[in-house]
């Protein structure tokens, strides 16, 4: 990565205002956090401050209050899980700008580590305001862009910001782009991108910007319908997005040009309803009940599917490939997440609810690298340019 990084500056004595995306999955019933990965990965960067020396603050959003004050939104839970972790106190501030806050900057002592509250209780984030990402850089000596997760959006603590701070990059917004520069740059081969997840049109330009490097394209979940019903099949009451079936067929006519192996469920798991007690059964594809809807892949796309990857050196999975969040339609996404985790490949995972699963199944250890960003690791592998990034200095 040509961007300065956080080695490439003194900072011990100062104050370091990081960017970090401390967005984290929170359970629907409780409020508890139930991932915490996202924290864990800005360890290296945390550490490394508070070992050299830096007054240490740190910023993020959570959710979208949409410029309002949400309780349930709030980073306290946040930063207990942090002081956690890394068995040291990390104070929460009342807010992330104004005096108040500027007095408690004020007062840290190398090593010590405070958390603004959420970014985005003021609109200003999102809009990008100018005096809003000036009254943000009061409070640091230097910025350093942690969020490899909110590196896509044009925020005032993302990008704005670099305007008023000398600024670099943290060690896993470099560790991100490095391991994705990889799947774009030189993948062994044969190489294979598995997708699911509900939505084609999300994935559509990494799709175009993959399909000359890919060897086998594999799709399944909510996806997969909306490619099988382009072929004609009967798909039942299962989500297509009807605006996609163009794009599904010239999709199809790409990669049959490039020569990946476009690999379709043969398969399916459908049920009555979206629930644990739902009825379900499994069926060729060609014989989808219309009363019915996909909720996972069947045994044998499993086993094709399987086949396919143990043949390939590198592999990149993004999105479930069935309705995950319900246990019982979990199945083809834990046999892939487990079939990944014990070979040989280079495996890279998406971000978003995939890293979810690997996280939850506690087989993330047993990946190459699992992604923190998912709408921003969608957006680097579709060719595009990260705001975040892109206002970085480059390394001289
Ligand atoms: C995410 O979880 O996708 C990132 O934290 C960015 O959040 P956003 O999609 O609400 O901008
Ligand atoms: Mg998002």
């Amino acid at each position: 990565m040509d961007k300065m990084t956080l080695r490439d500056i003194e900072v011990g004595g100062k104050r370091v205002l990081v960017r970090v995306d401390f967005n984290v999955p929170l359970d629907e019933k409780t409020g508890e956090i139930t991932d915490d990965n996202r924290i864990r990965a800005a360890l290296p960067t945390i550490k490394y401050l508070t070992e050299h020396g830096a007054k240490v603050i740190l910023m993020s959003h959570f959710g979208r209050p949409k410029g309002k004050v949400v309780d349930g939104l709030r980073l306290a839970g946040v930063a207990q899980r942090l002081s956690q972790i890394l068995m040291q106190p990390v104070d929460i501030a009342p807010d992330c700008v104004g005096p108040e806050v500027e007095k408690m900057v004020a007062n840290l002592k190398s090593g010590d580590i405070l958390l603004l509250e959420n970014l985005r209780f003021h609109a200003e984030e999102e809009a990008g305001d100018v005096p809003f990402a000036q009254a943000l850089a009061r409070l640091g000596d230097v910025f350093v862009n942690d969020a490899f997760g909110a590196a896509h959006r044009a925020h005032a603590s993302i990008s704005v910001i670099t305007n008023y701070l000398p600024a670099v990059a943290g060690f896993l917004l470099k560790k991100e782009i490095e391991n994705l520069g990889n799947i774009l740059e030189n993948p062994a081969r044969p190489f294979a991108s598995l997708l699911g997840g509900a939505k084609i049109s999300d994935k559509v330009n990494m799709l175009e910007n993959i399909m000359g490097k890919v060897d086998f394209l594999l799709i399944g979940g909510g996806m997969a319908a909306t490619f099988l019903k382009a072929q004609s099949y009967e798909v039942g009451l299962s989500l297509i997005e009807t605006e996609m079936l163009d794009t599904t067929a010239r999709l199809t006519e790409e990669a049959r040009k490039s020569g990946a192996r476009l690999l379709l469920p043969v398969d399916v798991v459908v049920a009555d309803e979206l629930n644990n007690e739902a009825k379900t059964e499994v069926v060729p594809v060609e014989e989808i009940p219309k009363d019915k809807r996909i909720v996972d892949m069947g045994p044998q796309t499993v086993s094709k599917f399987s086949q396919a990857l143990r043949n390939c050196q590198t592999i990149f999975w993004n999105g479930p490939v069935g309705i995950f969040e319900i246990p019982r339609f979990a199945q083809g996404t834990q046999e892939l997440a487990r079939l990944l985790a014990n070979l040989g490949a280079t495996t890279f995972i998406g971000g978003g609810s995939t890293a979810e699963v690997v996280n939850e199944m506690g087989l993330a250890d047993k990946m190459t690298f699992v992604s923190t960003g998912g709408g921003a690791s969608l957006e680097f592998l579709s060719g595009e340019k990260l705001p975040g990034v892109e206002a970085l200095p480059d390394l001289e």
